[in-house]
Protein backbone atom coordinates (compact mmCIF):
# COMPACT_ATOMS: atom_id res chain seq x y z
CA UNK A 1 0.00 0.00 0.00
CA UNK A 2 1.19 3.34 -1.07
CA UNK A 3 1.25 6.57 1.48
CA UNK A 4 0.76 10.14 -0.20
CA UNK A 5 4.34 10.61 0.42
CA UNK A 6 5.49 7.63 -1.22
CA UNK A 7 3.31 8.40 -4.27
CA UNK A 8 4.66 11.57 -4.19
CA UNK A 9 8.78 10.10 -3.97
CA UNK A 10 8.20 7.58 -6.64
CA UNK A 11 6.75 9.99 -8.86
CA UNK A 12 9.59 12.61 -8.49
CA UNK A 13 11.93 9.79 -8.85
CA UNK A 14 10.69 7.81 -11.57
CA UNK A 15 11.11 10.65 -13.72
CA UNK A 16 15.02 11.59 -13.57
CA UNK A 17 16.90 8.42 -12.90
CA UNK A 18 19.13 8.53 -16.44
CA UNK A 19 20.70 11.90 -15.08
CA UNK A 20 20.58 11.04 -11.58
CA UNK A 21 24.58 9.61 -10.97
CA UNK A 22 25.46 12.65 -13.16
CA UNK A 23 23.57 15.21 -11.07
CA UNK A 24 24.86 13.21 -7.99
CA UNK A 25 28.32 13.51 -8.78
CA UNK A 26 27.82 17.27 -9.52
CA UNK A 27 25.81 18.48 -6.91
CA UNK A 28 28.35 17.20 -4.34
CA UNK A 29 31.56 17.65 -5.79
CA UNK A 30 32.15 14.54 -6.66
CA UNK A 31 32.06 13.61 -2.69
CA UNK A 32 29.41 11.32 -3.22
CA UNK A 33 31.71 8.65 -4.32
CA UNK A 34 33.72 9.25 -0.86
CA UNK A 35 30.90 8.59 1.07
CA UNK A 36 30.01 5.34 -0.56
CA UNK A 37 33.11 4.47 0.22
CA UNK A 38 32.80 5.14 3.77
CA UNK A 39 29.74 3.36 4.22
CA UNK A 40 31.22 0.01 2.06
CA UNK A 41 34.17 0.47 4.79
CA UNK A 42 31.83 0.57 7.53
CA UNK A 43 29.30 -2.45 6.54
CA UNK A 44 30.91 -4.85 4.16
CA UNK A 45 30.15 -8.01 5.23
CA UNK A 46 33.13 -10.98 5.66
CA UNK A 47 33.22 -13.27 2.93
CA UNK A 48 30.32 -14.53 1.41
CA UNK A 49 28.10 -12.38 3.22
CA UNK A 50 24.69 -10.65 1.64
CA UNK A 51 24.33 -6.83 1.74
CA UNK A 52 20.80 -5.50 1.46
CA UNK A 53 20.73 -1.88 0.34
CA UNK A 54 17.68 -0.49 0.68
CA UNK A 55 16.17 2.44 -1.57
CA UNK A 56 19.13 1.86 -4.00
CA UNK A 57 17.92 4.03 -6.65
CA UNK A 58 19.99 3.70 -9.74
CA UNK A 59 22.05 1.19 -7.42
CA UNK A 60 25.84 3.40 -7.41
CA UNK A 61 25.86 1.95 -3.70
CA UNK A 62 25.05 -1.64 -4.65
CA UNK A 63 27.72 -1.53 -7.20
CA UNK A 64 30.52 -0.48 -4.70
CA UNK A 65 29.36 -3.36 -2.29
CA UNK A 66 29.10 -5.54 -5.26
CA UNK A 67 32.99 -4.58 -6.48
CA UNK A 68 34.04 -5.27 -2.78
CA UNK A 69 31.99 -8.45 -2.40
CA UNK A 70 34.27 -11.76 -1.94
CA UNK A 71 33.01 -15.67 -2.46
CA UNK A 72 29.34 -16.17 -2.57
CA UNK A 73 28.41 -12.94 -1.51
CA UNK A 74 25.69 -10.31 -3.10
CA UNK A 75 23.84 -7.48 -2.68
CA UNK A 76 20.30 -7.49 -2.84
CA UNK A 77 18.82 -3.70 -4.12
CA UNK A 78 15.10 -2.84 -3.16
CA UNK A 79 13.50 0.55 -4.10
CA UNK A 80 9.52 1.42 -4.46
CA UNK A 81 10.39 3.08 -8.05
CA UNK A 82 10.48 0.65 -11.09
CA UNK A 83 12.45 3.13 -13.54
CA UNK A 84 15.13 3.47 -10.90
CA UNK A 85 15.55 -0.35 -10.09
CA UNK A 86 15.62 -0.66 -14.14
CA UNK A 87 18.45 1.91 -14.36
CA UNK A 88 20.58 0.11 -11.56
CA UNK A 89 19.71 -3.00 -13.23
CA UNK A 90 21.60 -1.86 -16.58
CA UNK A 91 24.55 0.08 -14.98
CA UNK A 92 25.56 -3.25 -13.03
CA UNK A 93 24.88 -5.37 -16.29
CA UNK A 94 26.86 -2.82 -18.28
CA UNK A 95 30.06 -3.23 -15.48
CA UNK A 96 30.07 -6.92 -15.01
CA UNK A 97 28.59 -7.13 -12.03
CA UNK A 98 25.23 -9.28 -12.84
CA UNK A 99 26.48 -12.56 -10.98
CA UNK A 100 26.29 -10.28 -7.59
CA UNK A 101 23.56 -8.55 -7.52
CA UNK A 102 19.51 -8.77 -7.40
CA UNK A 103 16.99 -6.42 -7.37
CA UNK A 104 13.69 -6.36 -5.99
CA UNK A 105 10.99 -3.91 -6.22
CA UNK A 106 9.46 -3.27 -2.35
CA UNK A 107 9.20 -0.22 0.11
CA UNK A 108 11.61 0.26 2.85
CA UNK A 109 9.08 -0.11 5.62
CA UNK A 110 7.51 -3.73 4.16
CA UNK A 111 10.54 -5.61 3.38
CA UNK A 112 10.12 -9.29 2.01
CA UNK A 113 13.04 -11.46 3.28
CA UNK A 114 13.27 -13.46 5.89
CA UNK A 115 14.74 -12.53 9.88
CA UNK A 116 18.25 -12.09 9.46
CA UNK A 117 18.91 -12.95 5.72
CA UNK A 118 21.93 -10.30 5.20
CA UNK A 119 25.19 -9.70 6.80
CA UNK A 120 24.15 -5.93 6.94
CA UNK A 121 22.18 -3.57 5.63
CA UNK A 122 22.36 0.07 4.50
CA UNK A 123 20.22 3.03 3.29
CA UNK A 124 22.11 5.95 1.01
CA UNK A 125 20.92 8.95 0.55
CA UNK A 126 17.21 8.48 1.19
CA UNK A 127 15.95 8.14 4.49
CA UNK A 128 14.47 11.90 4.17
CA UNK A 129 12.49 10.04 1.16
CA UNK A 130 10.57 7.09 3.59
CA UNK A 131 7.55 7.35 4.78
CA UNK A 132 8.32 6.18 8.26
CA UNK A 133 12.18 6.02 9.23
CA UNK A 134 11.34 4.04 12.53
CA UNK A 135 9.83 1.28 10.38
CA UNK A 136 12.39 1.39 7.94
CA UNK A 137 15.10 0.47 10.71
CA UNK A 138 13.44 -1.91 12.68
CA UNK A 139 12.86 -3.70 8.92
CA UNK A 140 16.45 -3.30 8.41
CA UNK A 141 17.51 -4.41 11.67
CA UNK A 142 15.25 -7.74 11.42
CA UNK A 143 16.36 -8.74 8.28
CA UNK A 144 19.86 -8.60 9.44
CA UNK A 145 21.66 -11.03 11.06
CA UNK A 146 23.42 -10.86 14.38
CA UNK A 147 27.04 -9.16 14.63
CA UNK A 148 25.32 -7.25 11.50
CA UNK A 149 26.14 -3.73 10.56
CA UNK A 150 22.59 -1.30 9.76
CA UNK A 151 23.89 1.88 8.29
CA UNK A 152 22.33 4.99 6.98
CA UNK A 153 24.46 7.70 5.20
CA UNK A 154 21.95 11.20 4.47
CA UNK A 155 22.27 14.41 4.31
CA UNK A 156 22.41 17.03 7.61
CA UNK A 157 22.87 20.30 8.57
CA UNK A 158 26.25 21.74 8.61
CA UNK A 159 26.67 22.84 11.91
CA UNK A 160 28.76 25.82 11.41
CA UNK A 161 27.07 28.41 10.86
CA UNK A 162 29.06 30.49 8.16
CA UNK A 163 28.90 27.81 6.29
CA UNK A 164 25.45 27.45 6.75
CA UNK A 165 24.51 30.26 4.95
CA UNK A 166 26.55 29.81 1.76
CA UNK A 167 24.85 25.94 1.78
CA UNK A 168 21.74 26.95 2.11
CA UNK A 169 22.14 29.74 -0.64
CA UNK A 170 23.43 27.08 -2.84
CA UNK A 171 20.66 24.00 -1.57
CA UNK A 172 17.42 26.51 -1.61
CA UNK A 173 18.75 28.64 -4.88
CA UNK A 174 21.36 26.85 -7.10
CA UNK A 175 20.30 23.56 -6.79
CA UNK A 176 16.91 23.93 -8.18
CA UNK A 177 18.49 26.64 -11.04
CA UNK A 178 20.96 23.39 -11.75
CA UNK A 179 17.69 21.35 -11.78
CA UNK A 180 15.90 23.65 -14.29
CA UNK A 181 18.86 23.53 -16.16
CA UNK A 182 18.28 19.80 -17.11
CA UNK A 183 14.60 19.80 -17.32
CA UNK A 184 11.49 20.90 -15.63
CA UNK A 185 11.17 17.28 -13.59
CA UNK A 186 14.57 17.74 -12.51
CA UNK A 187 14.02 21.54 -10.81
CA UNK A 188 11.21 19.54 -8.90
CA UNK A 189 13.30 17.42 -7.49
CA UNK A 190 16.24 19.28 -6.63
CA UNK A 191 13.97 22.06 -5.26
CA UNK A 192 12.53 19.00 -2.82
CA UNK A 193 15.81 17.54 -2.35
CA UNK A 194 17.02 21.13 -0.89
CA UNK A 195 13.99 21.78 1.33
CA UNK A 196 14.12 18.24 2.83
CA UNK A 197 17.69 18.24 3.71
CA UNK A 198 16.48 21.68 5.99
CA UNK A 199 14.36 19.40 7.55
CA UNK A 200 16.72 16.19 7.81
CA UNK A 201 17.30 14.90 11.01
CA UNK A 202 20.32 15.22 13.02
CA UNK A 203 23.08 12.64 13.47
CA UNK A 204 22.21 11.47 16.90
CA UNK A 205 18.40 11.48 16.18
CA UNK A 206 19.15 9.33 13.75
CA UNK A 207 21.26 7.30 16.50
CA UNK A 208 18.43 7.29 18.65
CA UNK A 209 16.15 5.53 16.05
CA UNK A 210 18.66 2.83 15.74
CA UNK A 211 18.75 2.41 19.61
CA UNK A 212 15.33 1.87 19.99
CA UNK A 213 15.30 -0.79 17.32
CA UNK A 214 18.11 -2.49 20.00
CA UNK A 215 21.04 -1.94 17.59
CA UNK A 216 24.68 -1.82 19.93
CA UNK A 217 26.77 1.17 19.77
CA UNK A 218 25.32 3.25 17.54
CA UNK A 219 27.13 6.49 16.29
CA UNK A 220 26.88 9.10 14.33
CA UNK A 221 29.97 10.21 11.92
CA UNK A 222 29.93 13.73 10.22
CA UNK A 223 31.22 13.86 6.98
CA UNK A 224 32.78 16.64 4.61
CA UNK A 225 31.41 19.47 6.76
CA UNK A 226 28.88 17.83 8.52
CA UNK A 227 26.77 17.84 4.68
CA UNK A 228 26.16 14.38 5.23
CA UNK A 229 26.25 11.88 8.10
CA UNK A 230 26.66 8.31 8.21
CA UNK A 231 24.67 6.37 11.13
CA UNK A 232 25.24 3.03 12.39
CA UNK A 233 24.83 0.59 15.01
CA UNK A 234 25.46 -3.19 15.22
CA UNK A 235 22.74 -6.13 15.28
CA UNK A 236 23.05 -7.82 18.70
CA UNK A 237 24.51 -11.41 18.96
CA UNK A 238 22.21 -11.94 21.56
CA UNK A 239 19.06 -11.39 22.72
CA UNK A 240 19.21 -9.86 25.76
CA UNK A 241 17.20 -12.07 28.44
CA UNK A 242 14.46 -9.99 30.41
CA UNK A 243 13.59 -12.76 32.61
CA UNK A 244 14.26 -12.00 36.46
CA UNK A 245 17.64 -14.12 36.43
CA UNK A 246 15.90 -16.39 39.88
CA UNK A 247 13.59 -18.92 38.13
CA UNK A 248 11.67 -19.62 41.07
CA UNK A 249 8.75 -17.31 42.77
CA UNK A 250 8.72 -14.83 45.51
CA UNK A 251 6.69 -17.20 47.89
CA UNK A 252 9.02 -20.24 47.05
CA UNK A 253 11.91 -17.66 47.75
CA UNK A 254 10.16 -16.65 51.26
CA UNK A 255 9.16 -20.22 51.93
CA UNK A 256 13.26 -21.16 51.69
CA UNK A 257 13.99 -18.25 54.03
CA UNK A 258 11.93 -20.00 56.86
CA UNK A 259 12.40 -23.37 56.00
CA UNK A 260 16.17 -22.44 56.77
CA UNK A 261 15.51 -20.74 59.94
CA UNK A 262 13.47 -23.65 61.22
C1 LIG B 1 17.93 10.15 -3.60
S1 LIG B 1 17.62 8.53 -4.19
C2 LIG B 1 18.97 7.65 -3.39
C3 LIG B 1 19.46 6.53 -4.23
C4 LIG B 1 20.72 5.81 -3.76
N1 LIG B 1 20.52 5.12 -2.50
C5 LIG B 1 21.96 6.70 -3.70
O1 LIG B 1 22.65 6.72 -2.67
O2 LIG B 1 22.25 7.36 -4.70
C6 LIG B 1 16.25 8.01 -3.21
C7 LIG B 1 15.65 6.67 -3.61
O3 LIG B 1 14.83 6.23 -2.53
C8 LIG B 1 13.73 5.53 -3.07
N2 LIG B 1 12.69 5.47 -2.02
C9 LIG B 1 12.09 6.51 -1.42
N3 LIG B 1 11.22 6.07 -0.48
C10 LIG B 1 11.29 4.72 -0.49
C11 LIG B 1 10.64 3.69 0.25
N4 LIG B 1 9.73 3.98 1.20
N5 LIG B 1 10.95 2.40 0.00
C12 LIG B 1 11.87 2.09 -0.97
N6 LIG B 1 12.51 3.02 -1.71
C13 LIG B 1 12.23 4.33 -1.49
C14 LIG B 1 13.37 6.36 -4.28
O4 LIG B 1 12.58 5.64 -5.20
C15 LIG B 1 14.75 6.72 -4.83
O5 LIG B 1 15.19 5.78 -5.77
Amino acid sequence: MFDAKARYVRSLFSRVPLEYDILLGLLSFAQDRRWRGYVVGCARPSNGGRVLDVATGTGLLAADFARTLTGYGYVVGVDLTLSMLKTARWRLNSKGLRHKVDWVLARAENLPFRDGSFGSASISLALRNVSDAQKTFAEMSRTTGPGGIVISLDFARPPNRLFQLLYYDYLLGLFPLFGRMVSEDWGRTLSYLGRSILRARTGEQIASLLNREGLADARSVPLTAGIVCAVYGKKRQYRERREPVLNITEEQVLARLSGARD
